[in-house]
Order: C-alpha cells, then sequence, then structure tokens
C-alpha cells in the first residue's frame, strides 16, 4: 500500500512540475490555430512562444563581417539575435551555423541565408541588361533557375534578385543590372526572373526565395549619379517604374528590397506611401520586405529622420520587416514599443512575414544544405545555356555589304583590343562568385574556330581605359597582316554596377583612336563592343563595317561571340534601352509624350549649317538639339540580322473595341535572306488624347520567333482593353478613343493600323 501510495505521489509530483514546465513554456499551452493554411498557422504558433528580443533578433539580418569574429557570430545566432546572414556561403560553414540556429538556439528558428547571386553564380550569365536584349524570357527564366541551382547548392536560399529597376539614364552605373528603360519588357521579364528563380516548388531545396529591388524609383537617380535624389510624377511611378514590380508580385516573389533612393522627398527604406499603400494594401502583397543595405540609417543622412531611433520607427511604419547590415532595429525597437510609440502588432506582423518566407521555403524540414549538390556547379548544360544566352543576347548594330558573317575558312584574322583576352571583364559587375578562370575569351574561342596559327593577337591597349599608345603600331602591322581585323573593346567591369556611375559615356580611353587607326587600313574591321551599359559608340558605328554589341556577355561570351562572328547563328537580339549620341542627350527613351513642337528631319537646323554672323532667326523653334538633333544613335528595339525580313499584311479583328473587349493584331513576317534565323516581332500602340498626355509609342506585345530562310509566319497579338489602360494622375482608366497600332521589328518600323475604344 505505501509503495502504492509512493507511486501516487510520485506521479502527482510529474504532474505538477509537467504542468509548470508546460506554464512557463511560452505558448505551449496556447491553442493551435486550425482554421488557417498550415504555414499561417505555424507562423501565428511560432510567433505565440516568441520574446520581444526573439522577435526583434527575426527582424535583423547580418553580413559575418560586421558580427565582430566567429565565434560572436555563432553566440548571437544562439541567443536568437539573428533571422538571416548575407554573404556567408559554402556548405560547411553554411550547415555549422544553421545547426546552431536549428539545434541551439531556443526556438530552433533556421536562419535565411542571403545572397547577390544577379547574373549567375558561378556560371555567369549576361548581365540582366544584356539577357534582357534576348526578349525571350524563357531563356531567362532557364538562366535564373540555373543560378538558383547553383547557388542553393551552396545554402543560399535567398537572392536579392531580380534587379528590376527601370531606368532613362545610361550614365547610372546599375542601368547594367536592370532590363532597360521599357515597362512591358522588364515586366515579362522580371515575371521569369521570380519563376526561375523560386522553381516550380518552394520547398525543394533549389528553390530560393527571388527579391524584387529596389523598390522604389532607384533608376531615376538624378544624373545618372549613384544613390541619387529621385523625383517621380505619380503617373510615371505607375504607368512605368512600378509596373515590372507589380509583375514580380504577381509572379509570386517572396521578397522585395526598399531602396537608398529618397522619392519626392521620403527615402525609399520610411515610405508608407509606396510600402504600405501600394505594396501591402493596394496590391496585396503577403511576403516580406528586407531595406537595403544601410538604407535605414541612412534615413539620418538624407535628413528625415534625426536619430536611429527615429529611423527604426520609420521604417518599421512604412513596413520594412528586416533591417539589412544596420542595426536600429535591434537597438530601439524594445524602447519605441515601451514608450508606446509602436504596436505590438506592428512588430508581429514584421515577424510573421519573415517566418512565412521561412516555412514556405521548407527551411523548418530541411535546413541543411546536402553535400552533394555541389555537383551541379558549372554543369556542362549550364555552360551550354550561358552560351546560347549570351548568343541571343548580342546585338548586330551594323553590316556594312555583309561583312559579317566571317568564313570559318579565313586564313587571318588580326585579334585586338582590351576586352578580347580579359576573362573577369566579360564576367561584368555583380559576380561575387562567379571565377575568371572559368570565362572562355572571344580570344580563345576564336582560336578553337580557326587554329591558333591563324589568329594574330596583340591588345593594343592593356585595359578599357588605358590611353598609353605604344602598342598601336605593333596592332597596326598585324592588323596590316591580316585578312580581317576583330577589334573587342568596351568598359572593364569595374565601370559599371553600384557606385560606377560616369558623366560621359564614350568608349573609354584610346579606344577610338586605336580603331580610327585600325579602320585607315582598307581591311574589313569588325568591333564588338562589350560594356556594361549603352556607350555612346557614334565613331564606332561610322569607323566599322560591323558592329555587335556582346555587353558584359558572362562565362561563354567567347564561344557565343565567335558563333555569331562565324555564322553558326545570326545574331537575334534587340536593344532594350535607347543609345544615345552623347551624355547631353540623356534622358531619351521611346515612349516619351509629345512636345507642343515635335521636330522632323525638315525642321533641325544642325548647327554646323549655321551661318556665322547669323541674323535673328528662328532657327525651326523645334524641340530638337542644335548638335544632336532630334533621334536617338540607336532607337530601343533595334537590331539586325544576318537575314532580312518582311513584313506585311497587317490585319486588326474588329476596328473597335469596347473597354472591356479585345481586338487581334496579326501580320505576316517573310524571311526574305539567306540564313534560318529568329525575329523579335513587336506591338506598339498609340493612345493619340488622353485626359494627360501619352507616350507617342508604347510597346504591347513581342514575340521572337524562329523563321527558316524563305518561309513567312503568321504572328498575331492579342491586345485586351485592359493593356490599354494608365493611371491619369487620379486614377487608372481606359479612355475611349482613337489609337494607332504598329507590329514591326523595333520602335521605328513597323506597319500601321488603327482602332477606335467605345
Ligand atoms: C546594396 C545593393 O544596393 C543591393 O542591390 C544589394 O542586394 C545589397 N547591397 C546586398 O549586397
Amino acid at each position: 500500500m505505501t509503495k502504492y501510495f509512493n507511486k501516487m505521489e510520485s506521479y502527482k509530483h510529474a504532474l505538477k512540475y509537467c504542468l509548470i514546465f508546460l506554464i512557463l513554456l511560452p505558448g505551449a499551452c496556447r491553442e493551435k490555430v486550425v482554421d488557417n493554411s498550415p504555414v499561417d498557422a505555424r507562423v501565428s504558433q511560432l510567433l505565440s512562444r516568441m520574446t520581444i528580443d526573439e522577435k526583434i533578433g527575426q527582424m535583423s539580418q547580418i553580413d559575418p563581417s560586421f558580427a565582430g569574429g566567429p565565434e560572436q557570430l555563432k553566440k548571437a545566432v544562439r541567443d536568437g539575435r539573428y533571422g538571416s546572414i548575407l554573404n556567408l556561403f559554402g556548405i560547411e560553414k553554411v550547415n555549422e551555423i544553421q545547426k546552431i540556429a536549428v539545434e541551439e538556439s531556443r526556438l530552433g528558428i533556421p536562419l535565411l541565408i542571403g545572397r547577390d547571386v544577379i547574373h549567375g553564380y558561378r556560371t555567369i550569365f549576361p548581365i540582366p541588361l544584356g539577357m534582357a536584349a534576348s526578349w525571350n524570357p524563357e531563356i531567362v527564366k532557364k538562366a535564373y533557375r540555373i543560378s538558383a541551382i547553383e547557388c542553393s547548392s551552396q545554402g543560399i536560399r535567398w537572392t536579392f534578385a531580380p534587379m528590376i529597376d527601370i531606368t532613362w539614364d545610361p550614365r547610372w552605373g546599375r542601368i547594367a543590372e536592370g532590363c532597360g528603360e521599357d515597362p512591358f519588357l522588364a515586366s515579362t521579364l522580371a515575371k521569369a526572373m521570380v519563376e526561375g528563380i523560386q522553381g516550380d516548388n518552394l520547398t525543394d531545396p533549389t528553390s530560393v526565395a527571388a527579391c524584387a529591388k529596389h523598390y522604389v524609383g532607384y533608376g531615376f537617380s538624378e544624373a545618372g549619379r549613384d544613390y541619387n535624389t529621385t523625383y517621380i510624377s505619380e503617373p510615371v511611378l505607375r504607368n512605368v517604374v512600378l509596373k515590372p514590380f507589380k509583375a514580380a508580385k504577381d509572379a509570386g516573389a517572396l521578397t522585395f528590397m526598399s531602396g537608398f533612393n529618397d522619392l519626392n522627398g521620403v527615402p525609399a527604406s520610411g515610405n508608407e506611401f509606396t510600402l504600405r499603400q501600394i505594396l501591402r494594401s493596394e496590391w496585396g502583397f503577403k511576403g516580406m520586405v528586407v531595406s537595403d543595405w544601410g538604407s535605414v540609417t541612412e534615413m539620418i543622412s538624407h535628413g528625415f529622420c534625426a536619430n536611429e531611433k527615429e529611423a527604426a520607427f520609420r521604417a518599421l511604419k512604412a513596413g520594412v520587416d528586416m533591417e539589412m547590415s544596420s542595426f536600429t532595429y535591434a537597438g530601439n525597437i524594445k524602447q519605441l514599443l515601451k514608450e508606446g510609440k509602436i504596436d505590438q502588432e506592428l512588430i508581429d506582423q514584421a515577424v510573421r512575414n519573415i517566418l512565412t518566407v521561412k516555412f514556405k521555403l521548407g527551411l523548418f524540414e530541411n535546413p541543411y544544405v546536402q553535400p552533394d549538390a555541389q555537383k551541379q556547379i558549372l554543369n556542362p548544360d549550364f555552360l551550354e545555356h550561358a552560351r546560347k544566352v549570351a548568343r541571343e543576347s548580342a546585338v548586330l548594330m551594323k553590316n556594312k555589304e555583309k561583312a559579317l558573317p566571317l568564313s570559318p575558312k579565313i586564313h587571318s584574322v588580326a585579334v585586338i583590343g582590351p576586352l578580347a583576352d580579359s576573362p573577369r571583364d566579360q564576367m561584368g559587375t555583380w559576380c561575387f562568385d562567379g571565377q575568371a578562370d572559368n570565362s572562355v575569351t572571344p580570344l580563345t574561342a576564336i582560336k578553337e574556330v580557326l587554329g591558333a596559327d591563324k589568329v594574330n593577337f596583340i591588345k593594343g591597349l592593356q585595359y578599357s581605359r588605358d590611353i598609353n599608345k605604344a602598342e598601336f603600331a605593333k596592332a597596326i602591322s598585324l592588323a596590316k597582316q591580316s585578312d580581317v581585323i576583330l577589334y573587342f573593346g568596351g568598359e572593364e567591369w569595374i565601370l559599371s554596377g553600384e557606385g560606377q556611375s560616369r558623366g560621359e559615356i564614350n568608349l573609354p580611353g584610346a579606344q577610338d583612336e586605336l580603331i580610327n587607326e585600325l579602320s585607315k587600313l582598307g581591311k574589313p574591321l569588325i568591333v564588338v563592343v562589350m560594356a556594361g551599359r549603352p556607350l555612346a559608340i557614334g565613331n564606332v558605328l561610322e569607323k566599322a563595317d560591323a558592329v555587335i554589341y556582346g555587353w558584359h556577355g558572362g562565362t561563354m561570351a567567347g564561344p557565343a561571340l565567335a558563333d555569331l562572328i562565324f555564322g553558326k547563328e545570326s545574331p537575334s537580339g534587340k536593344l532594350p534601352v535607347t543609345f544615345v549620341k552623347g551624355s547631353g542627350q540623356i534622358p531619351f527613351y521611346y515612349y516619351h509624350n509629345n512636345t507642343g513642337r515635335p521636330a522632323s528631319a525638315k525642321s533641325w537646323t544642325p548647327m554646323d549649317s549655321i551661318p556665322v554672323v547669323n541674323p535673328q532667326s528662328s532657327l525651326g523653334y523645334k524641340s530638337f538639339h542644335l548638335d544632336y538633333g532630334f533621334t536617338p544613335l540607336l532607337p530601343f528595339g533595334f537590331g539586325l540580322s544576318y537575314t532580312t525580313f518582311k513584313y506585311a499584311d497587317l490585319k486588326l479583328s474588329a476596328m473597335s473595341m469596347s473597354a472591356s473587349g479585345s481586338i487581334n493584331v496579326s501580320a505576316s513576317v517573310t524571311n526574305t535572306g539567306e540564313m534560318d534565323a529568329d525575329e523579335i516581332i513587336q506591338l506598339y500602340i498609340r493612345d493619340r488624347v488622353g485626359s494627360i498626355t501619352r507616350p507617342v509609342k508604347e510597346l504591347k506585345g513581342y514575340k521572337r520567333i524562329s523563321i527558316s530562310q524563305g518561309k513567312t509566319v503568321e504572328v498575331e497579338f492579342k491586345l485586351d482593353a485592359k493593356d490599354l489602360e494608365f493611371f491619369n494622375g487620379k486614377e487608372n482608366v481606359i479612355e475611349p478613343g482613337e489609337f494607332d497600332v504598329w507590329i514591326g521589328p523595333s520602335s521605328v518600323e513597323g506597319l500601321h493600323g488603327e482602332f477606335t475604344v467605345q
């Protein structure tokens, strides 16, 4: 009996301790939310168990170099002080720190490991501006899938891509990272990029969270000077700048990044209008917002916040969930809460957004990287795809008397120029992890095609900015001994990208002089420009027989360019951005509004034609520059081919549509040349009269189609009235009236039709 009572006693004790334990375990006794989706329920359950410090920890992201050392980082993770780490990579390192988060921190919340994987991880694709020139969302999506497979194999499950800032300014170094000037093209590519990065199933270990950046307006930095102020009217914001972000949100982008810029007087990381009203409330974005590096504290320099406490307050109120690499949240949120300046729900919502991303990625189930994933790096199929993307991105700008393609049987070529054999430069900006050793340069690829003995190589200039002409004589002599001159120039990678804006966007160094010398030799001169921005290359276009714009084409730029030079395929890329004659013409974008005094060829008075002693006269009184005229160097959508295409038979399924209807617009396109090739067929419209002035043209559709030699394809576009909607300063409207429509090969050519909206 005593034994029995002793046993009962010990059961009672056990029960008592169990109860105390359950009460002490925060939230453990709370009822689980069962009427939500599983992720919501798990988030709520976990949130209910978190202390305020753990919550603030989730809202903080750190770069290990700021942690005070590896042991300090480990301790902080163990204490739940970080929700995410950026720039930590490598299987062992990631697994080690993740193990601490999962097994040694109180709640075992896995870390989100982030990194900039902008256009490839180890297999480097062309810079995004180059990829945009392919006008091929399918290959772009695959490029980003490959990037995700490679980076996730090293533990990265969050990338700060896609960068989808529209810009009108080639001086801005970050033009390289985006999709160019057009909201429609950029939106289709933003969708492709997000889908590629995130894959079909978020919990797959190769799925990576995308981050649409930089929200928003950063591409409008005044004078193209990085981080500069931006002023954007609401119609331009909504009709242009926000479009690709909306597309990224609709494609399911899990995260957004608030930018560095001050937009109409309010910094992006403290901007309630863009973050709370537009992103969250109008668009219903449920994901997480991270601030760009230090942009929360930078609100102090902007003169928008007096101190870090106010910066934390403003950012949190605006809707920044996680702070990147500054620590105003860690230092101030608790106090702000205590003072009643913010309420608990604001913090909880931010943490909820962060945890949701982690649950959606399956990090709680599979926090670790599998070591065998490493095999996925630089897989030959990936490299083949990089070659294809680089090929489709290159734009043929000039081809006088069919100077290209060259016969692979040619006896000798002179390969000259600072970028002919510059493995790092061809990778372009923003590739932390790409390795120059993996790049195949044009020189290597050309030698591969022709045999090394037929290639006479000299750089002529050692790097793109070089002004030392010591090698000019040798370069000229080698050129004289060769049948054809191939010049590879442009910009070093470091001249574009973050913080790398230029005032003048000419070909740097003595490159123009070298090209001038080479052009005097009476040999075919082919110039390939490899650059991170659209350069003002008027001189090159004048002096060279053929020009290919290859951008910074990535790891496989060399073989891709050789494929085009020797005619394995025709160039097929088209410009995603207007090329200007010089910096003074900026901004120049094809969808500008009309002036009251539009210029024409007849009305332009070129500066040199003005008599020296000129009596006051009108000089036309039209909208042009005396020196540049009124047209750009090359228009948006432009790109030549080795073959020719004939556009005919524009047809409209109806002459009018209702404000909820649609019409089909079609044309036939015939390959009238001598080679199978792809053509990028573009659909533009113009809304002739609006409640606010409307752009002279707007891209509303495009298709890249392979057309065999001699064949004709019928191309049809469906134009919904919804596609004609725009924000007029007060609301979104589809306004009745007359519209022009064009189907053509660029923004300045095409078959014309018209229709009305009732
Ligand atoms: C600053 C850049 O603006 C942003 O694009 C990038 O993702 C972060 N740094 C992290 O490296």
